[in-house]
């Protein structure tokens, strides 16, 4: 049998980002103002770091990452790609299956190699205070960190359903000095308002975009960092795919297909955007981002311009959406809550380079304990939207007799996830119907222009 661990040396750790603006065959659509006006890029320097709003419209292909940033990358970085061998027997499946495991940064996710990024430039532009919304915990976890090894305060507005299913999510952004705020929160006029209307609103990602994105453009030495979506954040991401190539190449191995779980997108960037080159080039490999039934973003919204946020502050992108002020069921991975995508991810989507597919919230957990029980590893709710799909490919392949070689990212581990595993194991988790309905009427709701 060949080695599970797949590991590269720091100094092999990956010297530049890659940039796919650089070679998509057409430009991403600029980012607009509610009447329809171009932003220019300056205008978001009201709430972000100058280098990181370069990042965000470059088109420069390798972006050098600053040594001070490096440095950090290394407490956990290489991070390692693993051969799932024991998974494979399980299923009896002639199928390579391998998973790059982001788990084992400090946060526990993919979501520090661009938060410990946001955090250098912020501090490097004499930022003292940054703030960010998080669903599942992951990302203020991983700004909390970032922001204490820069000596910046932070501010986390949590979607509340999240806030009061994974306690000791906050206990972690806590115990690395950050404040936990449960969004929709009176902290903000955003928030407010919402609450006015429905004092039980049980949060969403949008909102607490809005609550961040409210107090960072009223405060000059304060900032707002997004841990998904933008082309900065995908950019940071894609240190996964680069290593992954890398590690592959030392087995002498190719994907033939790769899954990742799909919230805002920058997992799936990150892993899939250093190959798709090669697909361009001819190489047959599919590239399919994985989302939940419940809040099908790809596989069922609209490609139209929508606020990044619920509230209607960021600047309208054009991406997939399920409209601005859809509320998703509150299912346990929280964070693929997201109405909207990344807007590379859904251009590439759009023009046929990317595919996806939705997976229901019961198969993603009977998924994630298969992986668990056979690899050990107890996955994010999220990345088991991954794995899901992963063992439907390799249980293909097992009834066509392919030996097909499957890549995925498990971009974080569950620990903190075990009161979902709880309810799961229960009998208590139900699947959600398709929202048909909510979809529609928030459709309804995109703005015109
Ligand atoms: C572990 C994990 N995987 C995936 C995601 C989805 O985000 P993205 O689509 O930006 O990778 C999240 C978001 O919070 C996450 O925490």
């Amino acid at each position: 049998m060949s080695n599970h661990k797949i590991l590269l040396e720091e100094s092999e750790m990956p010297t530049h980002w890659y940039n796919v603006i650089a070679d998509m065959p057409n430009k991403p659509a600029p980012y607009l103002a509610p009447d329809g006006s171009p932003i220019p890029p300056q205008a978001m320097e009201a709430i972000f770091a100058p280098a990181l709003v370069e990042q965000e419209v470059s088109s420069e292909r390798w972006i050098k990452i600053p040594d001070e940033v490096r440095e950090i990358y290394k407490l956990w970085r290489p991070s390692p790609l693993i051969r799932a061998h024991r998974l494979e027997q399980f299923l009896g499946t002639p199928a390579k299956i391998y998973f790059k495991y982001e788990g084992v940064s400090p946060a526990g996710s993919h979501k520090p190699n661009s938060a410990v990024a946001q955090a250098y430039y912020n501090k490097v532009a004499g930022i003292k205070r940054l703030t960010t919304e998080t669903g599942a915990g992951q990302w203020g976890s991983s700004i909390a960190l970032a922001g204490q090894m820069f000596g910046l305060e932070v501010r986390v507005y949590m979607v509340k359903v999240s806030y009061e299913q994974k306690p000791f999510r906050r206990s972690m952004m806590q115990t690395w000095g950050a404040e936990v705020i449960p969004s929709p929160s009176n902290y903000t006029e955003s928030g407010r308002k919402l609450l006015a209307e429905d004092a039980n609103n049980p949060g969403s990602l949008g909102i607490a975009i809005s609550e961040a994105v409210e107090e960072a453009a009223s405060r000059k030495d304060t900032n707002y960092t997004l841990g998904s979506v933008l082309n900065h954040v995908l950019l940071h991401q894609t240190i996964i795919g680069q290593e992954t190539r890398k590690q592959l190449e030392k087995v002498g191995d190719y994907p033939d297909v790769i899954f990742a779980p799909c919230g805002g997108g920058s997992n799936v960037g990150g892993m899939m955007f250093p190959f798709l080159a090669d697909k361009a080039a001819g190489k047959n490999i599919r590239l399919v981002a994985v989302e939940p039934t419940s809040c099908p973003t790809l596989t069922k919204g609209h490609y139209a311009y929508d606020f990044g946020d619920s509230v209607g502050l960021t600047p309208l992108m054009l991406m997939y959406t399920l409209g601005h002020n859809f509320m998703p069921p509150s299912i346990h991975a929280g964070g693929l809550r997201y109405h909207g995508d990344s807007a590379l991810v859904s251009q590439l989507y759009k023009e046929g380079i990317l595919e996806a597919m939705a997976v229901s919230q019961l198969a993603t957990f009977e998924a994630g304990i298969t992986f668990a029980k056979t690899q050990g590893i107890i996955p994010a709710p999220e990345s088991n939207h991954a794995i899901c799909a992963a063992i439907q490919e390799a249980k293909r392949c097992k009834e066509t007799g392919e030996s097909k070689t499957i890549l995925f990212t498990l971009s974080g581990h569950g620990h903190f996830d075990m009161a979902s595993y709880d309810k799961y194991l229960a009998g208590g988790l139900e699947d959600y119907e398709y929202p048909e309905q909510a979809i529609h009427d928030a459709l309804d709701h995109l703005p015109k222009f």
